[in-house]
């Protein structure tokens, strides 16, 4: 077998490969939860889904931009028939603080009436924009609606939500990578870390 690659050497490679130090990764002061960490968790939260919804056809309504990778991952871990649709939204307000006010970029091409909507969300900080449109998306009277955040941070809500799906619980740090961004950066990142200060001065 000399001189052949075997599929089981590949596999090893990848796994042992380090996470190259580029661009990107230069301004990150820290891993908060490494790509193995969230995998696993969206495989959980994945067989839970499944179990909850058997026998059903959700449809996931990620919000764009944030929810794009975590959409991604978490519905090839759910099996079951599904459809996904996006919404846009924009708060107004500084770069790394919301203002509750939201704008709706592009709304969703799927009529919500009668169907078991599972909203999916990257970050819940102060919980002003999923409070907005959870409201909002009420008003289209589905049969049930759920939410799946990735990342709640810890005891800074503003106003209280019922999210059925939580990643991870974690401190009220500003953190970016898989689909955060700082300034439309970082979303490529496959886990989630924390920002060098000199980061944000920067921009
Ligand atoms: P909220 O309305 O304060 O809950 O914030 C909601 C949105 O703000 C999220 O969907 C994110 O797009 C953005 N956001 C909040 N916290 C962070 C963070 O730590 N990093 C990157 N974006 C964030
Ligand atoms: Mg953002």
């Amino acid at each position: 077998m000399e001189g052949r690659v075997v599929l089981s050497d590949l596999e090893d490679a990848v796994v042992a490969s380090p996470v190259v130090a580029d661009e990107h990764d230069k301004d990150i002061e820290r891993v908060l939860i490494s790509e193995r960490e969230i995998q696993d968790k969206l495989e959980e939260l994945g067989e839970q889904i499944t179990r909850d919804y058997t026998g059903r056809e959700p449809l996931l309504i990620g919000v764009l931009k944030g929810a794009f990778v975590l959409m991604a991952d978490l519905s090839r871990h759910i099996h079951l028939p599904l459809e996904v649709d996006f919404m846009a939204v924009a708060s107004y307000g500084a770069a790394t603080k919301t203002s509750g006010v939201v704008r709706i970029l592009k709304d969703l091409d799927h009529d919500l009436e009668g169907r078991d909507v599972l909203l999916i969300e990257d970050i819940i900080d102060s919980g002003l924009t999923l409070n907005y449109l959870l409201k909002n998306l009420r008003g289209r009277r589905p049969a049930s609606l759920e939410v799946c955040a990735l990342l709640k941070k810890t005891g800074i809500q503003r106003v209280h939500l019922d999210v059925k799906y939580v990643g991870f619980e974690i401190p009220p740090d500003f953190v970016v990578g898989y689909g955060l961004d700082f300034a439309e950066n970082f979303r490529n990142l496959p886990y989630i870390g924390l920002l060098r200060p000199e980061a944000y001065r920067d921009v």
